[in-house]
């Protein structure tokens, strides 16, 4: 299998970059982005950091979204996916004067400095050999000035006023883009009624992918973004749509603790306390998020402060993330309920549905990360029990896109890219 792991990231190699998979999205994702490195890395580390050159060739510079980095990055055209640049509207917006490619508007969550601290710990490990060392070692110090602008624009523009929770604006930037979490602030979004072609079902059945209404209210949002020059102080003052997200929030966390530790090892001492002061806010502020009917984190609706009372696997990131709460007996109860879990929707919560995207398929590189946490808390043995599971997912479904958690069968795109370095990176470590 890591030879046909391999060969799926060749195969959607670009060059430079990878496309997530062929013809279902043709460009490079974010968040994509840095777990498909975390493969590359394995057997090719001077392309795994070619990987992250080439996401913050497109990262926004100056103006109000200064170290914006979005979700998806056209660097070339093609007509098998909407919405394609021209409707994200963003040429010539404030802050893209000086980047090299076309990108969307709104962002994903940010798992860079993570990956990168991940990436660089490995290229300078005692396997490794000098050559790789000093790759790895040039690559943080041309990246850590890029990720600490992105963290900044995070906390600036999504968490104004320090409360330790940053905002996100639409649910495609949260990356589980039809969570059952989002229902209920996406029914205040109007749907669109403006014509457009959805491009998604000419690759994948349409049960495993969004409804017609969500994507409205995504095009919805998409065009108020630009309606508002993605001027950041509109978009928090008017924005229909705003949540607490609890995947990015835990994303962002922990992703702040990794680049306090490169900026500190780095010699970026102001930048590194700055980054620390956000991460103690929000060490605190995440209580806020606790349910007690799910004992685990939940997302918050940030127009009317109320929980998002659907637990979501973004949910299991808490011990990934830091916090302090014991993550182990909430985990235990999911994977009693799902022989191939876990989920991105518990399986007792109403919105479940197994083979729909995000709204209950498992994702294996969410489950790499949750087992991250786990090992990191102590919980040495259920981490191995969530790869485990993963490990089944990979023998049945291949290198899919994600996999129904009742049946283990692959769904979605196939030949996945970042299913594929999840597998590559968890075999080598
Ligand atoms: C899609 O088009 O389904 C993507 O997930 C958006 O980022």
């Amino acid at each position: 299998m890591q030879e046909q792991a391999r060969a799926i990231l060749r195969h959607n190699d670009r060059g430079g970059y990878t496309v997530p998979t062929a013809g279902l999205y043709p460009f490079q994702w974010n968040w994509d982005a840095s777990v498909t490195a975390l493969g590359w890395m394995t057997f090719d580390p001077a392309r795994a950091w070619e990987e992250l050159r080439w996401l913050f060739k497109g990262q926004w510079r100056g103006g109000p979204n200064d170290g914006f980095l979005a979700q998806i990055h056209f660097h070339v055209p093609s007509d098998t996916y909407f919405p394609g640049p021209d409707e994200w509207g963003t040429d010539g917006a404030s802050g893209t004067e000086q980047i090299g490619t076309r990108t969307s508007s709104i962002s994903q969550p940010p798992l860079h400095a993570s990956i990168v601290r991940w990436m660089w710990e490995r290229g300078t490990g005692p396997d490794q050999d000098a050559a790789v060392g000093g790759l790895c070692e040039s690559a943080v110090r041309e990246l850590l000035p890029r990720l600490v602008a992105h963290h900044l624009w995070w906390y600036r523009t999504r968490d104004p006023q320090r409360t330790g929770l940053v905002v996100n604006i639409h649910p495609w930037e949260s990356g589980m883009d039809n969570s059952p979490a989002w229902d209920a602030p996406l029914s205040r979004v109007p749907r669109t009624t403006r014509p457009y072609e959805r491009r998604d079902l000419g690759h994948v059945d349409a049960s495993m992918r969004p409804s017609r209404e969500f994507y409205d209210r995504m095009v919805y949002l998409m065009d108020f973004n630009r309606a508002q020059r993605f001027e950041p102080e509109a978009l928090l003052r008017l924005c229909p749509y705003q949540v607490h997200d609890i995947g990015i929030i835990s994303i962002l966390q922990r992703a702040s603790r990794d680049l306090v530790h490169l900026c500190q090892t780095f010699g970026l001492v102001a930048e590194a306390a700055q980054i620390a002061a956000r991460v103690e806010l929000t060490q605190r502020a995440v209580q806020a998020l606790w349910s007690d009917r799910w004992q685990q984190y939940v997302s918050r609706d940030a127009g009317t402060g109320e929980l998002l009372e659907v637990p979501c696997s973004a949910g299991l990131l808490a011990a990934y993330a830091g916090f302090e709460n014991d993550a182990g007996p909430t985990v235990r109860a999911w994977l009693a309920e799902t022989p191939f879990g876990l989920p991105s929707t518990r399986s007792t919560c109403s919105g479940f549905e197994p083979l729909r995207y995000w709204r209950g398929p498992v994702w294996q590189h969410i489950n790499m990360l949750i087992a991250r946490g786990l090992a990191d808390q102590g919980h040495g043995a259920l981490a191995q029990e969530v790869r485990t599971r993963s490990e089944q997912l990979f023998a049945r479904g291949g290198f899919s896109e994600y996999y129904d958690p009742l049946s283990g069968k692959g769904l979605g795109g196939k030949s996945f890219s970042w299913t594929a370095a999840t597998y590559l990176h968890w075999i080598a470590s």
